[in-house]
């Protein structure tokens, strides 16, 4: 154990009133965006046997977060939603500091953004084939979906605002592409016309959301499979986790991104785009899972808007990946120049499979849509 790391620790664990000796910790580098370690403590199990008991540190990353306090009044207030309505499931719950006035659920120093919450021994995958494993992450977010459905999304924060509106992302690659402050515009043609000539079937979602036609909700934002803990041994879904990017918002998206990132037959950053495309099992997994919990919460309009919702998702993120090339790469992390250019071109050979298969991924979720209404 590194001594300034666990000194650290130490001082984190007693802010957050944690009580007993540290005992041990290990840095868990599941996620890539914060700093996240197991942390043990020694507890007397009452027959004056010592036992562990793990917490879960997290150091957030406030690059990445420019919102962090106004993010963890959102994370709390869903947890502690969820925790009144479900006490017996597993669930997160975040610890506070001090004793009486001002308990914060974070320990914010003006330079590193700490929060402890409750450990839950489980398995994350990184990356995963198995349909069983798809269909519970299904299950996990549209549980996430309808166990909020009757919590007013107006009490949270947008910490990161227009995060979805696809018209305004639209925008903002229209004016990049006139000003073409790094001249790469004439390299990005094909790209361009192709993203600007879906561009009204891609907005549907936000239309639809504008005219009043969609509820808005409290939506995950960042619906990846490795944000669900499962259990060791039945894999069933524990918990989905990872709630920083919670805000309101519309189903549509997190059912979307779910898709666009797990249902893809490749990375989302495959040079090979040949073989780009979008599993058709796998879509039927995902949606299984996830309308077997949704789908007497959802509104029918939000159901038959599902798939279409897959093919706005990937064009949004066309739109940002395209943006950024052509305006420097500033946002994305790159690992080589053309980084961002090779994301544009692998979501767009996603974005075209869809179009050709969206008939098919249609009939997928009214199936499973029949197949739910009703029978809990
Ligand atoms: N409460 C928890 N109990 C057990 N493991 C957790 C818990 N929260 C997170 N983890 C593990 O830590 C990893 C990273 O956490 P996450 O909140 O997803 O951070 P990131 O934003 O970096 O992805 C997860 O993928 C999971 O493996
Ligand atoms: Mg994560």
């Amino acid at each position: 154990m590194d001594s300034k790391v666990t000194g650290k620790l130490l001082k984190i664990g007693e802010a957050f009133n944690i009580e007993g000796p540290l005992f041990s910790y290990e840095e868990l580098n599941m996620g890539n965006i914060n700093r996240t370690y197991k942390v043990n403590y020694i507890r007397d199990d009452g027959t004056g046997l010592a036992k562990l008991k793990p917490f879960l540190f997290q150091r957030v990353n406030t690059y990445a977060f420019k919102n962090p306090i106004q993010l963890m009044e959102n994370i709390d207030r869903v947890t502690e939603y969820i925790r009144m309505k479900r006490p017996d499931s597993v669930n997160l719950h975040f610890h506070h500091t001090g004793r009486e006035d001002g308990r914060k659920t974070y320990l914010f120093d003006g330079d590193e953004f700490w929060r402890v919450c409750n450990f839950v021994p489980s398995v994350t995958f990184m990356t995963c084939d198995d349909l069983n494993i798809i269909r519970n992450a299904g299950k996990a977010f549209g549980d996430f979906q309808t166990v909020l459905a009757d919590f007013d999304p107006a009490q949270l924060y947008y910490t990161i605002p227009d995060f979805h509106d696809t018209r305004k992302r639209y925008e903002k690659l229209e004016h990049d592409i006139a000003s073409d402050s790094c001249g790469r515009v004439a390299e990005v043609k094909d790209e361009i016309d192709y993203i600007l000539s879906v561009k009204d079937k891609a907005c549907l979602l936000t239309d639809l959301f504008n005219e009043g036609k969609l509820p808005l909700r409290v939506t995950h934002n960042d619906t990846k499979i490795n944000n669900v803990l499962f259990d060791e041994e039945t894999h069933d879904a524990l918990v989905v986790i990872d709630l920083d990017t919670v805000m309101p918002g519309i189903v549509g998206s997190d059912f979307g991104d779910a898709i666009r990132f797990a249902a893809n037959y490749t990375e989302e950053d495959s040079r090979d785009t040949s073989k780009t495309g979008i599993d058709l099992n796998v879509f039927w997994a995902f949606a299984e899972g996830f309308l077997s919990e949704t789908v007497d919460a959802l509104t029918n309009l939000e159901i038959d808007t599902l798939a279409a919702s897959c093919f706005s998702l990937t064009c949004e993120l066309v739109t940002r990946f395209l943006d950024d090339y052509i305006d420097g790469d500033k946002y994305f992390k790159i690992n080589y120049p053309e980084h961002n250019l090779v994301r544009t071109r692998c979501q767009i050979a996603l974005a075209r499979d869809m179009e050709r298969k969206m008939e098919a991924m249609d009939a997928i979720v009214k199936g499973c849509a029949a197949k739910y209404k009703n029978v809990k």
